[in-house]
C-alpha cells in the first residue's frame, strides 16, 4: 500500500516559515487578488488564498469584478496595481471569462509582481534555471518529492497534461533535476504505454478516473494535481484512487495533497516579491 503524501502538513510547515519571514520585513507584504466573474470554483480558490495570506501576515487586497468587465478596464486595474507600492504580488485568477485574452492580461503584470510565475519573462528565467519565482503548483510538487526523499535523478518522469500553468513548467523543473521527462497530452498515442514506464507520474489533466491501476507501474510515485468532482460531487483527482493506490509506492490524496502546497508556494513567492521591493 502506498505512503500517502501529506500535503496539508507540509504546507503548514512552509506557511509557518513564510509567516516568520514576513515578520522580519520592515513592512507587511501585500497581494492583490483579482477575480473576474462568479465562477464558483474560482471563488473558493481565491478565498483560500486570501485566508493563507492572513495566516502568514500578508495583506491581501481583493478586487471582485463583474463578468462583463472589459479588457481595457482589467488592464487599467493591472497597471494601477503595478504602480501601487503596497502591492508586492498580483494574482489574476484564471480562467478569465471568454471575451478576455488571458495572455494579454498576464503580459500586463509587472514581472517583479508576477507571483504566479505566468509572465513570459519569469517562465523564461525558470526554464533556463535562473528563476526569480517558481510556478506554484510545480514548485509544490518538487517540495513534496524532496520532503519524502524521493529521488528524481535519472528517473523516468511522465507528466500528463501540457498546460502553461502546470504541465510544461512541471516538465521543466523535473528536467532540471535530472529526470528523464515525457509529456503526454490529448493527442498522445497509447498513453498507457508511457505511464507504465513512469517511476514518477504527475497527472494534471482534470478528468476523474483518467488514471487507473493498470496504467501504473508497481512502486511508482503518483502525484495527482487535478481537482475534479466525481459523479457524487465529491472532490477527486485524475487517479482512480482505489485501483492506483495499491500499486503506487507514494501517492498524493485529493483533497489534502498538491492543492495546499500550491497555495503555500504562492505565499513564498509573495515574500520573494516583497524582498525584491524592499531591497
Ligand atoms: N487558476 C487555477 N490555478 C491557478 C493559479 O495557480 N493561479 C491563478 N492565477 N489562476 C489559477
Amino acid at each position: 500500500m502506498a505512503v500517502r503524501i501529506d500535503g496539508k502538513a507540509l504546507a503548514a510547515k512552509v506557511k509557518r516559515r513564510a509567516a516568520e519571514e514576513a515578520g522580519k520585513l520592515s513592512r507587511k507584504p501585500g497581494l492583490a487578488v483579482v477575480l473576474v466573474g462568479e465562477d464558483p470554483a474560482s471563488q473558493v480558490y481565491v478565498a483560500g488564498k486570501e485566508r493563507d495570506c492572513a495566516e502568514c501576515g500578508i495583506e491581501s487586497f481583493g478586487y471582485r469584478l463583474p463578468a462583463e468587465t472589459t479588457e481595457a478596464e482589467l488592464l487599467d486595474l493591472v497597471r494601477r496595481l503595478n504602480e501601487d507600492p503596497r502591492v508586492d504580488g498580483i494574482l489574476v485568477q484564471l480562467p478569465l471569462p471568454g471575451h478576455l485574452n488571458e495572455e494579454t492580461v498576464i503580459n500586463a503584470i509587472a514581472p517583479d509582481k508576477d507571483v504566479d510565475c505566468f509572465h513570459p519573462f519569469n517562465v523564461g528565467r525558470m526554464v533556463i534555471g535562473d528563476p526569480v519565482f517558481l510556478p506554484c503548483t510545480p514548485a509544490g510538487v518538487m517540495e513534496m518529492l524532496d520532503a519524502y526523499q524521493i529521488s528524481i535523478r535519472g528517473k523516468r518522469c511522465v507528466v500528463l497534461g501540457r498546460s502553461n500553468i502546470v504541465g510544461k513548467p512541471m516538465a521543466a523543473l523535473l528536467t532540471q533535476r535530472d529526470g528523464t521527462v515525457t509529456i503526454c497530452h490529448s493527442r498522445t498515442e497509447d498513453m498507457a504505454r508511457c505511464t507504465r514506464e513512469a517511476d514518477i507520474l504527475v497527472s494534471a489533466v482534470g478528468r476523474a478516473g483518467l488514471l487507473t491501476g493498470d496504467m501504473v507501474k508497481e512502486g511508482a510515485v503518483v502525484i495527482d494535481v487535478a481537482m475534479n468532482r466525481d459523479g457524487n460531487g465529491k472532490l477527486c483527482g485524475d487517479a482512480d484512487f482505489a485501483s492506483v493506490e495499491p500499486r503506487a509506492s507514494y501517492i498524493t490524496p485529493v483533497p489534502g495533497g498538491v492543492g495546499p502546497m500550491t497555495r503555500a508556494c504562492l505565499m513564498r513567492n509573495i515574500l520573494t516579491a516583497a524582498r525584491l521591493h524592499q531591497a
